[in-house]
């Protein structure tokens, strides 16, 4: 089986769905997995050469026997993108224990099962995996005690990892995206919070699912064969702005 293939957890739409769309354009077997099986089922609907698997990527059960299927289904595994992730924002006397833990049972937890069980598959074809942290993981904020922390958490992950596997092979990444006009950022970004977003972004606008999937094939690809343990912010150059402040910027 020479085709290569790719597993893309939370692929039902957004980044993971952009994502999926272009491996599948360059001729990968996907493995589209998401917890919404229904809104999966009609996003892998004529995507030829995708394979959905409904899975909660924060149940180790579920993982196990997700990754067991992916293997099965795609005869090899060449790269898994761990994007499967859910927002919540809120302050921190407001974050009960549960808000917390049902951030951190998807965004961390999940990253840590899936990338777990997939190593044996990983290691057999040297391949790739990437993780999707976010700037709330670079850049402190309000309202993200949760969900920042999280993807800090992702970050430091992706180097373990890098520092682990790469005596495998395996090369470990992350992207780190800006905001993009997904639903996951529309239940939490309101109008408010979208402008000061386009006041902050030195290309003043929010970015598209494609742009972060282009960064996530690229580090999955041959192109980036040595490079692992990085984090690349895909997000119009947020995170480099360091006294961000729009009063400071000329010709508005
Ligand atoms: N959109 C943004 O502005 C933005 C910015 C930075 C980082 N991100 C990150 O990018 C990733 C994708 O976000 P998106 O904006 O495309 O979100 P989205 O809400 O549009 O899509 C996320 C998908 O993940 C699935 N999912 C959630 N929890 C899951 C679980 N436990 N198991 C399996 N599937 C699960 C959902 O069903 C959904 O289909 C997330 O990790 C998110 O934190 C997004």
């Amino acid at each position: 089986m020479t085709q290569k293939t790719a597993i893309v957890t939370g692929a039902a739409r957004g980044i993971g769905l952009a994502t999926a769309r272009q491996f599948l354009a360059e001729g990968r077997r996907v493995a589209m997995v998401d917890r919404d099986a229904e809104a999966l089922a009609e996003a892998a609907e004529g995507l030829e050469g995708a394979v959905p698997v409904p899975c909660d990527v924060s149940q180790p059960d579920q993982v196990a026997q997700m990754m067991e299927h992916c293997a099965r289904e795609l005869g090899r595994i060449d790269a898994l993108v761990n994007n499967a992730g859910v927002a919540d924002f809120g302050p921190i006397e407001d974050t009960t224990f549960a808000r917390w833990r049902r951030v951190m049972d998807t965004n961390l937890d999940g990253v840590f099962l899936c990338t777990q069980a997939a190593i044996p598959h990983l290691r057999a074809t040297r391949g790739a995996i990437v993780n999707i942290a976010s700037i709330s993981g670079l850049r402190a904020s309000t309202l993200r005690v949760a969900y920042g922390t999280s993807k800090a958490a992702v970050i430091h992950l992706t180097m373990q990892q890098a520092a682990e596997l790469g005596e495998y092979g395996i090369r470990a990444n992350c992207v780190a995206p800006g905001p993009v006009n997904t639903k996951l950022a529309l239940a939490v970004h309101t109008p408010e919070i979208r402008a000061a977003y386009h006041d902050a972004i030195p290309l003043n606008r929010y970015g598209s699912e494609d742009e972060i999937a282009s960064v996530i094939v690229f580090l999955c690809s041959d192109k980036a064969s040595y490079v692992t343990g990085q984090t690349i912010a895909s997000d119009g150059g947020f995170q480099s702005t360091g006294v961000g402040l729009p009063a400071l910027r000329t010709g508005q």
